[in-house]
């Protein structure tokens, strides 16, 4: 199996689209995934052998992004079509796993397939779970990193389909307040304004992360402090505690499981 061939193939295919400033998004955002998975990688006790699969999976998770943009001009799978395993379907047709082992291609498409579910089936193999874990991390730790360049670059302005076209102004839901403050994921549905959709990611730090590696990581590029500073410029005073607190809690989780893996 050569991993190498993979970013060829990523990058050959992504050019068969129409170029914009959405499809680059994508393609650099699959780049920055596939660099958060070889650090995760490299500093946590991920089994060897699956290192490739772990790779190639990185590459190959949001293939099904291309066709779902050119299609329906969106990246909401509720306005459209679920992306993951349009992903799959992608990889299945052109055949980009036949040089894989079967249990290699069995555990690239399940990372795929369940990279963007809210929770995974409880009765993964380890190895099943380390290489699905591995795609969800990095992609959360590249989710991050858009999400800070879109607001730093002012680019969130013209682009709401970044947000999903949820309305900026609208207040936060006390449904993910209270998801982040008892460690549960965020339900999807109840992200009902752009505030929610920052605050989700401050959910994922609390437990939504696997590897104590992507913690450490969150930690080292200030990941709660920036949504915390960002929200409460955004929101009028009297949300400000509930974002305080709830940061506060997802900061110190992301401590406990950096340095303890707990
Ligand atoms: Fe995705």
């Amino acid at each position: 199996m050569n991993v190498e061939a993979f970013s060829h193939l990523f990058h050959s295919y992504a050019a068969t689209f129409p170029q914009s400033d959405m499809i680059r998004l994508k393609i650099a955002h699959t780049g920055r995934v596939v660099e958060n998975a070889r650090r995760i990688m490299q500093s946590s006790a991920f089994p060897n052998v699956w290192k490739g699969a772990g790779e190639i999976a990185a590459w190959l998770h949001d293939v099904g992004r291309f066709k779902q943009f050119c299609k329906y001009q969106t990246f909401s799978d509720s306005k459209s079509i679920n992306h993951a395993l349009l992903s799959c379907s992608e990889i299945l047709q052109n055949d980009w796993l036949e040089a894989c082992s079967p249990d290699c291609r069995d555990v690239i498409l399940k990372a795929v397939a369940y990279h963007n579910l809210k929770t995974l089936p409880p009765d993964l193999d380890a190895h099943e779970a380390a290489v699905i874990n591995l795609v969800r991390d990095a992609d959360k730790l590249d989710i991050f990193t858009l999400l800070e360049q879109a607001v730093t670059s002012g680019y969130l302005a013209e682009h709401p389909e970044v947000y999903w076209g949820l309305p900026f102004t609208a207040p936060l839901s006390q449904k993910v307040a209270q998801a982040i403050e008892s460690a549960l994921p965020v339900d999807y549905k109840d992200i009902q304004s752009f505030a929610d959709f920052v605050f989700i990611q401050v959910a994922w730090c609390n437990g939504g992360l696997y590897f104590p590696a992507s913690c450490a990581l969150t930690l080292e590029r200030k990941c709660i402090p920036f949504r915390c500073d960002y929200l409460c410029s955004i929101l009028p005073k009297r949300e400000h505690e509930t974002v305080k607190r709830c940061c506060a809690i997802a900061e110190a989780a992301l401590v406990r499981k950096a340095n303890h893996g707990a």
